[in-house]
């Protein structure tokens, strides 16, 4: 299964695609990865080789046209499967609509609470005892789609954001791994 990696930041949840691809009996491999700025992530792409494209947000005077940009970038490469993971822009429908549901997200929280661009942050401000990551299939909401995986993760007294984030992460880049070679076997179907 070839896979497209989307990031806007660290791409901690790319390094450990990558990691689980470069393993030979892993079934799926990352044939590109892309970024809406100069992410930090993309040095990760470039340790292991892979090519790497930059559709800079900034550059662009609409949502359409960006996201027309980046589908033309990913067509080049075909890939079976995309990844957003840390890209922190929604897809416009036009390209939603196109490769759905070949489009899955991580997302740092237990869905269908806390959606959107601050799923930590909120879970903290709401006072929740536990929260969680997901996997899921866009769709054209926000993180509305399927729900492939999920796992509770807690909450603990005097959490920061960051604290918590960093509890979450492990949990969400060990369910993205797993999801990925799930639907590679084709043990997991994905669905509208
Ligand atoms: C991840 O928690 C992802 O779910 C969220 O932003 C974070 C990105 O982290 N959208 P990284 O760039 O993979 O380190």
């Amino acid at each position: 299964l070839t896979l497209a990696v989307l990031i806007s930041g660290a791409g901690s949840n790319l390094r450990a695609l990558l990691e689980a691809a470069s393993h030979p009996d892993y079934p799926a491999r990352v044939v590109v990865v892309g970024a809406d700025r100069e992410a930090e992530g993309l040095a990760h792409a470039e340790e292991f080789g892979i090519p790497t494209f930059t559709v800079p947000w900034a550059a662009h005077t609409s949502r359409e046209a960006w996201g027309e940009e980046v589908a033309a970038q990913l067509d080049v490469w075909n890939p079976d499967l995309i990844v957003l993971s840390g890209l922190m822009r929604l897809l416009p429908a036009a390209v939603v609509a196109r490769y759905a549901p070949r489009i899955i997200n991580t997302h740092p929280a237990y869905l269908p609470e806390f959606p959107g661009a601050h799923g930590v942050r909120d879970a903290l401000a709401a006072g929740a005892e536990q929260t969680g990551a997901s996997i899921i299939v866009i769709d054209d909401g926000v993180d509305s789609g399927p729900i492939l995986a999920q796992e509770r993760v807690a909450v603990l007294p005097g959490d920061t954001e960051a604290a918590l984030h960093d509890r979450i992460k492990p949990v969400e880049r060990r369910l993205l791994i797993d999801v990925v070679r799930r639907i590679a076997t084709g043990e997991l179907a994905l669905t509208r």
